[in-house]
């Protein structure tokens, strides 16, 4: 006999496991150098529009798919209806492996920044220095992948522990941990002498900046930041229990992570300006910029370690999230014990993300369509399988579950849900149109 399906031990706690889910490197890394590079507060409007009527509506979409059929994504397709749905599964585990690979890297990075801001050999750079520094390790053959492989490690260890004894209990211990990092060095930025031109930045919008290219990236961005289109949501919702009020829940996760993004932007964007370093910097505005940032500041010391305490949290809670999605596929598909589910796929993953690691360094010439092993992989999943997982999730809610999907978002009707009818509108329509549009025009 199998033993009985775990699940969530308090409502809380699975508020706190999604939005650990959601909450990550996309929050604190690339949310302040999109919203630097496309118009700052032009695309955190764009941005939140998108979050909340799109991204919130496919999440919900997601938590019923999983919570009705408490299954994998692949086994869920299969069990509600079938034929070639299970496919919209199958995209899902592979922007698992796509997205985990190159996360873990860059997780591995912020294990390896908080160790160098501890011995303070950064405290003193310039920003040119600083980035010598960061481009030295990012593209040395070993150091970096030695950091991934902690981070994976880290992970597994994490999944292997379970839904309720391992993944929510120390998201329940990093997320407000997280939390109150963040505003201690709110705190901080925002008093800067002349962090005010950042919030400014960040807070009026220049319309001419909405163009095409912002609408594709905010939507790319917000599904990678819900941690939507791939079924990790289902993943979750798979463990959650019968009475759950999922539209609240929703909220809750979206909110949570939006403010976190949020606040990222204001804590990075003001120190950005206040120390006169271009917002435009992209990728490496983090990793770059912000050490240089602590390092003329008082108290940067203390500061710099902190902050890579946060990210190093963030994409933690985040990466499980990933794993736990091919874990549950082969518990529940394959009958293999956690623990082997745990190792094995997470050393497929490392290893997939050892090329994408040296695609910085030795392997720059290796291109696939144009684009490193690396970026390959992050284009491939955030602007391709998850808005496509998304079209085909809203539409399989939207005509083919509605009526199901009604009932259990209300738990059979105990829970209100006022806005139900725009939802489904959403579903139906709105999401998988407004998806391919975008994603067409960004082609
Ligand atoms: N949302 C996370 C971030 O912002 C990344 C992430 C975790 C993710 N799980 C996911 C992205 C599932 C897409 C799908 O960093």
């Amino acid at each position: 006999m199998l033993a009985p399906r775990e699940h969530w031990g308090s409502r809380v706690g699975v508020i706190l496991a999604a939005a650990g889910s959601a909450v990550g490197l996309g929050n604190i890394w690339k949310f302040p150098y999109l919203a630097g590079q496309h118009g700052g507060a032009a695309f955190l409007i764009t941005y939140l529009a998108l979050a909340f009527t799109i991204g919130i509506s496919v999440m919900l979409c997601e938590f019923i798919i999983g919570r009705a059929a408490r299954k994998d994504p692949i086994g869920a397709f299969a069990k509600l209806k079938g034929g070639l749905w299970p496919i919209v599964g199958f995209m899902g585990i592979a922007a698992a492996f796509a997205i985990l690979s190159y996360y873990s890297v860059v997780g591995g990075w912020t294990l390896a920044y908080i160790l160098k801001m501890m011995t303070g050999v950064l405290v003193n750079g310039t920003s040119q220095e600083l980035g010598k520094v960061f481009s030295n390790f990012i593209e040395n053959p070993v150091r970096p992948i030695i950091f991934h492989a902690a981070f994976m490690t880290l992970t597994i260890a994490v999944v292997i522990g379970g839904i309720g004894r391992g993944i929510e209990r120390w998201c329940k211990i990093l997320l407000p941990a997280l939390f109150v990092i963040i505003l201690i060095l709110l705190g901080r930025s925002l008093t800067l002498p002349g962090a005010m031109k950042g919030i400014e930045y960040f807070l009026q919008p220049d319309f001419s900046k909405m163009n095409a290219a912002a609408f594709n990236a905010a939507l790319s961005q917000a599904f990678f930041s819900l941690s939507i289109g791939m079924g990790a949501m289902i993943t979750y919702g798979s463990y959650l229990d019968r009475t759950m009020n999922l539209p609240t829940s929703t909220i809750w996760t979206t909110s949570l992570d939006t403010s976190i993004a949020f606040l990222a932007g204001l804590v990075i964007l003001p120190a950005v300006f206040a120390f006169g370093f271009d917002p435009n910097a992209g990728p490496g505005l983090t990793f770059i910029t912000l050490p240089a940032v602590f390092a003329n500041m008082p108290g940067g010391v203390v500061f710099a370690p902190l902050f890579f305490v946060l990210l190093a949290i963030a994409a933690l809670t985040s990466a499980v999230s990933l794993l736990e999605v091919v874990v549950t596929y082969l518990v529940d598909e394959k009958g293999v014990s956690r623990r082997t589910a745990a190792w094995g796929s997470g050393a497929v993953m490392f290893l997939i993300g050892i090329p994408a690691s040296l695609s910085l360094g030795v392997w720059k010439d290796y291109t696939i369509f144009g684009k490193g092993i690396f970026d390959f992989l992050d284009y491939l999943s955030s602007n391709l399988l998850l808005p496509l997982g998304g079209i085909f999730i809203a539409l399989f809610v939207g005509w083919f579950f509605s009526e199901k999907a009604l009932e259990e978002a209300t738990a059979g009707g105990k829970h209100r849900f006022p806005v139900a009818r725009i939802w489904m509108f959403i579903c139906k329509f709105i999401a998988p149109l407004a998806i391919a549009w975008i994603l067409i025009s960004g082609l």
